[in-house]
């Protein structure tokens, strides 16, 4: 099997998924979007409102905005990068996931990461960054930074477009800015992959 297919026999177990109560109020499950790129692959919190509709990843206002920062270095989901999330369901109000919820989905994310084996992993958002880091330091002192992730990735924080949104301004040093930095740190790098 090739990666395209080991990811596809994935999604369909995931389709009937009832490991955890999210699988009672969910719409559609959502395993992932973009393409099985092995150089760059996204991870997210939770699927929302829309995501949750549609049975895609980040597809709100939130991902739209993460389009446009993928679009501002030449990047896209076409033909760039494979997005996932933490777990595969909404949950309700779009609360954070729990442990319980995160721990039954691992199996999925795990897989994930384990077929495509990426070169850099983005962590988008606290909930991303807890899962992979063991570490308490806020999000906005660890974005931007490499850090070593599993089949020897490197991984980077990044904020999460929905904290952008509510954080609007564009000054020198504000959330913002910084992404756009990080972004372009990040391109330097998938460049530089062969
Ligand atoms: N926010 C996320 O973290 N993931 C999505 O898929 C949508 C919004
Ligand atoms: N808090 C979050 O949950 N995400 C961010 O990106 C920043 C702050």
């Amino acid at each position: 099997m090739n990666i395209t297919e080991e990811l596809e026999e994935i999604k369909q177990k995931c389709q009937t998924c009832k490991k955890c109560s999210l699988s009672k109020t969910r719409t559609k499950v959502v395993f992932s979007g973009g393409i099985p790129n092995k150089k760059l692959m996204l991870i997210g919190e939770a699927p929302g409102y829309y995501e949750d509709k549609e049975g895609v990843p980040f597809v709100g206002k939130a991902g739209q905005l993460l389009d446009r920062i993928f679009a501002s270095v030449g990047l896209s989901r076409e033909n760039d990068v494979y997005i996932c999330n933490t777990i595969k369901c909404r949950p309700p109000e779009n609360r954070d996931p729990l442990p319980e919820e995160k721990e039954a989905c691992k199996e999925y994310l795990d897989a994930q990461i384990s077929i495509l084996k990426p070169r850099i992993i983005l962590l988008c958002g606290r909930v991303a960054v807890n899962s992979f880091l063991n570490t308490n330091t806020g999000i906005s002192k660890i974005r931007g930074k490499w850090f070593d992730g599993p089949y020897d990735s490197k991984m980077m924080p990044i904020f999460h477009p929905a904290y952008l949104l509510r954080n609007d301004n564009r000054n020198i040093g504000s959330p913002k800015w910084l992404m756009w930095k990080d972004i372009q740190e990040i391109k330097r790098a998938y460049d530089l992959l062969n």
